[in-house]
């Protein structure tokens, strides 16, 4: 994991006081795409499984929000949570295992919520029923000392009540578009001119005005409840944590160090052939400096960088690797290709990440 200080500390404590048999705060994590949120939940999820003594302390299970969304359209989606934690429990601890131990152990698990901003009330002021009812099933959940739950046929199939309040919900979503509505709101909406001009001198001795917006100076919990996020699910989180937009650097080392990174996949596909496929250093700080100019797509921008780079070297790996059987990545070769493909299309993104600059708004724009 590179960078997003602040959310893999809230992620550490709260593991560390879960683990400890404290009550924890559940946690709602919102960056942009790429920006490292499902790495972080795979990342915990790895390291508890990797230890055998956490392992058996720990039951957890990851969904996407849209499953949730499904469930709730069919009815129960709570207990169907419930019991994929049950599952998981019985996964970790064998079948023998007495279902008093088992529901024990789910009713302490860890339950990791991806692309929650799937399961909006609203979109577009139309209300949006899955959204709802998902967002009522977690609720039901979240804090609750008896839910009604069917034990599976292999546990009896009595009804019986659980106490669901010792589960820990990490929630995390893109929340695409919330950026803009901030923004909106702040400079030309109804809070118009809280967000004021600062000067810039840029490299040139120029001076500009600038509008510097930050996610994180500005959002408010309404905006949230504007974007379908009801009042009493967010009421729910004690943490709401911002992840911060890639930037250079931290691409940079994406690239150099990340295991499922588009390089590695690369030099997998070239090694295939017997073909060393490598990148200078200065070229792979071009690709991190070109994949920073989109910071909405975050980390995801370096593989749409590489790509233009490698595909049109895919067909004949042998033929275009030295005679040493290298293939060297460039700063020529990077700027070859980035720019053949700036003639094709402008796939340069105007509008940004979670921080970034703005161009001052001329008036009655
Ligand atoms: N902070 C980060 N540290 C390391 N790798 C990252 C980070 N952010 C993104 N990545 C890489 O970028 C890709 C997409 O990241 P992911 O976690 O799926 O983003 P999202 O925030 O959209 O869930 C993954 O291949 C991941 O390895
Ligand atoms: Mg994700």
């Amino acid at each position: 994991m590179v960078g997003q200080k602040e959310a893999v500390r809230e992620m550490a404590v709260a593991l560390a006081k879960k683990l400890a048999g404290l009550k924890v705060g559940n946690i709602l994590m919102i960056g942009s795409s790429g920006s490292g949120k499902t790495t972080l939940m795979s990342a915990v999820e790895e390291l508890l499984a990797a230890n055998p003594a956490l392992a058996l302390r720990s039951t957890v299970v990851r969904v996407h929000a849209n499953v949730l969304g499904e469930e709730a359209e069919q009815g129960h989606p709570g207990e169907k949570l419930l019991r994929r934690l049950l599952d998981r429990a019985r996964q970790q601890l064998g079948p023998e295992t007495p279902i008093e131990k088992l529901l024990e152990q789910a009713s302490h698990g860890l339950v990791f919520v991806d692309e929650v901003d799937k399961i909006r009330s609203q979109v577009g002021g139309q209300p949006n029923i899955a959204g709802i009812r998902a967002q009522e099933a977690l609720l039901t959940l979240i804090e609750n000392e008896a839910v009604p739950f069917t034990l599976p046929d292999w546990a009896g199939g009595e009804t019986i009540n659980v106490d669901s309040s010792g589960v820990l919900f990490v929630c995390a979503g893109a929340f695409e578009g919330l950026y803009d509505a901030v923004f909106h709101r702040v400079t030309y909406g109804k809070d118009q001119g809280a967000l004021k001009p600062v000067t810039v001198v840029d490299e040139t001795g120029r001076a500009h005005e600038e509008l510097q917006f930050s996610l994180r100076d500005w959002l408010k919990h309404e905006d949230l409840f504007e974007y379908g996020v009801s009042p009493q699910f967010l009421s729910r989180f004690d943490a709401v944590v911002l992840l911060e937009a890639l930037g250079e650097d931290d691409l940079l080392k994406i690239l150099a160090e990340s295991s499922d990174s588009g390089l590695r996949q690369s030099q997998a596909y070239f090694a295939s052939f017997g073909v060393r496929l490598e990148v200078t250093e200065s070229a792979a700080r071009r690709i991190a400096r070109e994949a920073a100019k989109q910071p909405r797509l975050g980390a995801r921008a370096l593989k749409e960088v590489l790509r233009r780079i490698v595909s049109p070297l895919e067909y004949d790996p042998k033929g275009v690797a030295g005679p040493d059987g290298v293939l060297r990545i460039d700063t020529d070769r990077v700027e070859a290709a980035l720019a053949r493909d700036a003639k094709d299309t402008d796939s340069s993104s105007s509008v940004g990440g979670w921080d970034q600059s703005y161009p001052a708004p001329s008036p009655g724009s």
